[in-house]
């Protein structure tokens, strides 16, 4: 993992504790399911057989990023905790993905990785209490998107009651792309709430809203 060295945030600080505080025994969370069906859309994400690069901010313990890799792309995956990086490095060894991810310790709000040509740049759940301004980390990010390759963010539309995110005001997937004001050279593919049943602890389930933005960038 390599790691930039920025001064310690409350914003990071607050992760850590959640990642520490984890029980070792909990199972590893899997790919969130919204972003797993937009990338087995074939009108989003045609076959290849070539290398596809993808870029993923926030990422947490890397349920999308080692999903992603298993199908065969190489992954960059940021996050500003390193406990939940040191915890993705060690589960993509054990799968044998180890090859196709690379971890990034970033605090998105100070610095930002290294531009690269991605195929795909992705956030799904990037939510925070800090007050960072998340709208131009993502759209200076998404500068080194490659034409015709996407930028996806898939954000809470509604709070599950276990959410240590209690909130009843979710901007709405349109108030989200306008926010992004990612320019002519961009088309949204997708801006929707999708409803789902979300797993939380002890078994618990709830229906939940995720709010989808795919954004195409033009060929
Ligand atoms: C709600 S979690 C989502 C994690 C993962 N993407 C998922 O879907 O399970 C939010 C993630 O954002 C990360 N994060 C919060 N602030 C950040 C920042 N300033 N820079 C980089 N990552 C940050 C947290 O460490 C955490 O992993």
């Amino acid at each position: 993992m390599e790691s930039e060295t920025a001064p310690l945030s409350s914003d990071r600080e607050f992760w850590e504790g959640r990642y520490r505080e984890e029980d070792p025994s909990s199972p590893s969370p899997g790919p969130s399911p919204a972003f797993t069906a937009l990338m087995e859309d074939p009108t989003l994400v045609p076959p290849t057989t070539g290398t596809r690069r993808a870029l993923e901010l926030a990422c947490g313990r890397g349920g999308d990023a080692l999903w992603l890799a298993a199908r065969g792309w190489r992954v960059t995956a940021v996050d500003i905790s390193e406990q939940a990086l040191t915890t993705l490095n060690e589960r993509a060894r054990r799968t044998g993905l180890a090859d196709r991810l690379r971890t990034r310790h970033h605090d998105l709000a100070l610095s930002l990785p290294e531009p690269k040509a991605w195929d795909l740049v992705y956030a799904n759940y990037f939510h925070t209490l800090a007050d960072i301004d998340r709208d131009t980390i993502l759209r200076q990010v998404s500068e080194s998107v490659t034409e015709g390759g996407l930028l996806i963010v898939i954000d809470h539309g509604s709070s599950a009651p276990w959410s240590w995110e209690q909130c009843q005001d979710h901007p709405t997937p349109e108030e989200l792309w306008r926010s992004l004001d990612l320019g002519g050279d961009w088309s949204p593919l997708v801006c929707e709430r999708r409803s789902r049943t979300a797993q939380g602890p002890e078994g618990r389930t709830a229906r939940v809203i995720d709010n989808v933005v795919v954004a195409g960038h033009n060929a």
